[in-house]
């Protein structure tokens, strides 16, 4: 059972309508996999760990691209990872549990965590941080973590998406989504439901950072914000932080 309640239940329910169409290898999973190759320190072959793999993606184009990559996933939307690997000729690790206790190693160069990060109270994110920097980044290394972009977010509050189902695409349900933005803790609250179940409605709570905020979550981490960068796609409501030891300059 992970710190936060609601985190299982909503990965594997959306994970259920999503996963038939979207767990694959995407353009922007190799893309990802090149900003880890940008960012880091060193030449070659690089350690990652990717925390919050979902469907395994990003872990499977990072090993494509000749790193040694553990994949930490505390869903079963982990399952998808082993077909994706052999389908791509690779073998990434993977360490199904939660990233905040389970153990998949030290010294890695690089830290990733794509598309989650915000999951709990300022405590939980720091104490993740903590463990980047204190178990898991090698001398040198660099985390690259997607922030939720509050001003994305807060500019959608009360708006609603219909998505209809697409069983032939992969997409068996048809779906509503609701935006909320609570700005007095800066949270995002991403609810969705089937059309035809309204009352079983389930909501990711994601904490959103500016990045002077996120430089002030930071303090006393053993992290610091080196830089920023837009997100790959457009339409994503994050950009990409780039953290690195606090004693590197
Ligand atoms: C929004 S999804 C993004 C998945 C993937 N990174 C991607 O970009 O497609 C966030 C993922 O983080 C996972 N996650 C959230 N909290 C976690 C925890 N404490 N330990 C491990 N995984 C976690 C969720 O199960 C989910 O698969």
């Amino acid at each position: 059972m992970p710190a936060v309640d609601w985190v299982t239940d909503f990965y594997t329910r959306t994970g259920d309508w999503w996963g038939g169409a979207e767990a694959k290898v995407t353009n922007t999973d190799h893309q990802r996999a090149a900003r880890v190759r940008a960012h880091a320190s060193r030449a070659g072959a690089l350690w990652v760990l990717e925390l919050g793999c979902g469907y395994g993606g990003a872990a499977v184009a990072t090993a494509m691209a000749g790193h040694t990559v553990t994949a930490v996933e505390l869903t079963g939307r982990a399952e998808h990872i082993a077909r994706l690997a052999a389908e791509h000729h690779v073998t990434p690790t993977l360490v199904r549990g939660d990233f905040y206790t389970a153990d998949p190693g030290t010294g890695f160069d690089a830290v990733t965590y794509w598309d989650g990060f915000g999951v709990g109270s300022d405590t939980d994110q720091r104490r993740l941080l903590n463990r980047i920097a204190c178990d898991w980044l090698a001398p040198g290394g660099v985390a690259l973590i997607d922030v939720y972009n509050p001003f994305d977010w807060a500019a959608r509050h009360g708006k609603r998406e219909h998505r209809d189902a697409r069983p032939g695409e992969g997409y068996p349900a048809e779906l509503d989504r609701l935006f909320t933005f609570d700005q007095h803790s800066c949270t995002a609250i991403d609810t969705w439901w089937e059309t035809a179940r309204p009352k079983r409605r389930i909501s990711q709570r994601l904490r959103c950072y500016t990045p002077a905020d996120l430089a002030l979550l930071l303090t006393g981490t053993g992290l610091r914000l080196d830089a920023t960068h837009p997100p790959l796609d457009p339409d994503d409501f994050s950009y990409l932080a780039v953290l690195r030891p606090a004693d590197q300059t």
